[in-house]
């Protein structure tokens, strides 16, 4: 199974604030929707709370936590306990790629053992209190990039790059 990471940072690599997104674009929405789609998401609890506790849809959730979270009644959720628990569990959907979703936490837990990275690198130095750990390009090598320009829908001008582990 690959490991994937999947994320949208600034060029100083924030990614939150408040637990919150730093910006609203659609075209990175729909690529993280597009990409993600029918396979099994992990995510930080603190992330799974600011999608307002609802599991994405079409995607089978997987939401790390050392506490309880109530899941009842959501059948394409369940916790895990630890990182390695969310792995197995992704593991038992027999899927050929499972997708870490954020945050800074879970991002930091999985760069070791992910071997891909999409990230929508989002041109603009902002302020945030959540990062995305650096890329160290001796490890990672880029394949892909797509850039796009800021338009009455976008604010900031922004570029798909898939990194691979070298
Ligand atoms: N730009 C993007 O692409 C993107 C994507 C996702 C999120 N974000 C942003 O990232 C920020 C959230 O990041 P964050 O680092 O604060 O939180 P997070 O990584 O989403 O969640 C942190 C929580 O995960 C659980 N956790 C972490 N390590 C664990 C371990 N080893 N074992 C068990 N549970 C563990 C803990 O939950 P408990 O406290 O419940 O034990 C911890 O409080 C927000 O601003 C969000 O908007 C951005």
């Amino acid at each position: 199974m690959i490991i994937s990471l999947i994320v949208a940072a600034s060029e100083n690599n924030a990614i939150g604030k408040d637990n919150k997104l730093l910006w609203y674009l659609p075209n990175d929405m729909k690529f993280f929707k597009n990409t993600t789609w029918a396979m099994p998401v992990i995510m930080g609890r603190k992330t799974f709370e600011s999608l307002a506790g609802e599991p994405l849809p079409g995607r089978y959730n997987i939401v790390v936590t050392r506490n309880h979270i109530d899941l009842s009644g959501r059948s394409n959720a369940e916790l895990a306990f630890s990182p390695e628990d969310a792995l197995l569990k992704a593991k038992e959907k027999d899927c050929k790629e499972v997708f870490i979703a954020g945050g800074q936490q879970i991002y930091n837990a999985y760069l070791p053992v992910a071997t891909k990275i999409y990230i929508t690198r989002v041109h603009a130095v902002l302020e945030g209190d959540a990062f995305f750990p650096a890329i160290d390009e001796k490890e990672w090598k880029k394949v892909y990039e797509l850039d796009f320009p800021a338009d009455e829908k976008h604010a900031y001008a922004y570029s798909f790059q898939t990194w691979v582990r070298i």
